[in-house]
């Protein structure tokens, strides 16, 4: 059983790391390098806004894989007793990580097909000033989410010290 662990563990933190890496890495790489491509407003959020739709495949993917191994991982962490998620300082950091991973995928879901959507279209038709509107609510929400993260990470983090 030992070995089930480790490898869903395993799988749980590279998905971890694949899925947190490559939301910092659009933010500070990706969006930054793009105003240096073109100054075509159009075909700049044309670039952004398909390796986002490319990435988030794989975050689909990720997300998914991430909740069904840490379910897997919460059977062990709370030694096969639920009550030990509301009862225990260890459940209870484990509980709040999972509410926050929760609010993390409303944010990111509604304001990505939400705000996405709008921007994408807006930019097809040429209405740059309410698109820059647009985006700023957006960004706004996007660090929201890449906030989320840091403390879910720290979270994550933290369950260790309870072992
Ligand atoms: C964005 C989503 C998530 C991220 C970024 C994330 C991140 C991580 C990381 C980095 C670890 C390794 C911690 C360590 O061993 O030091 C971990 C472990 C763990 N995660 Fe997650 N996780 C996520 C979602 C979830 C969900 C949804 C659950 C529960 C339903 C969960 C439950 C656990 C448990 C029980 C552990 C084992 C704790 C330990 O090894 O001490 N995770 N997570």
């Amino acid at each position: 059983m030992i070995i089930i662990d480790f490898i869903i563990l395993w799988i749980h933190i590279f998905s971890a790391i694949f899925f947190v890496g490559g939301s910092f890495f659009i933010w500070l790489v990706v969006v930054p390098a793009s105003f240096k491509i073109t100054d075509d407003e159009k075909l700049r959020t044309r670039i952004v806004g398909l390796i986002g739709k490319q990435f988030a495949l794989f975050t689909d993917i990720t997300l998914a894989i991430l909740v069904i191994t840490g379910i897997y991982n919460t059977t062990w962490y709370l030694n096969y007793d639920i009550s030990n998620l509301f009862d225990t300082q260890y459940g209870l950091t484990l509980l709040v990580k999972i509410i926050l991973v929760g609010i993390m995928i409303v944010v990111m879901y509604g304001n990505n097909i939400y705000h996405g959507k709008k921007i994408m279209n807006l930019a097809r038709e040429g209405k740059f000033e309410e698109m820059r509107k647009m985006r700023k609510v957006s960004h706004f929400f996007s660090y929201v989410t890449l906030g989320l993260l840091l403390v879910i990470t720290i979270l994550a983090v933290a369950l260790q010290f309870y072992l």
